[in-house]
């Protein structure tokens, strides 16, 4: 693992990388779309959309 889980991915709202792994787990999010509606994440700058996506990969390629 390369990634930093305390990198902040969001920005506006202050999330990191474990933040909204967590997140994905718990509330089982499977779509950006889904995310946005629980944090409103990706929903003010939409700087952080790419890095989410990037994030629910990993979180459903991982066993
Ligand atoms: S960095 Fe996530 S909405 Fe701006």
């Amino acid at each position: 693992m390369t990634n930093d889980d305390n990198e902040i991915i969001c920005f506006c709202f202050n999330l990191s990388r474990k933040d909204i792994e967590n997140l994905i787990k718990e509330k089982k999010l499977y779509s950006i779309e889904d995310i946005s509606k629980e944090t409103r994440i990706t929903l003010a700058c939409g700087a952080c959309k790419e890095g989410v996506i990037s994030i629910l990969n990993s979180v459903y390629s991982k066993k």
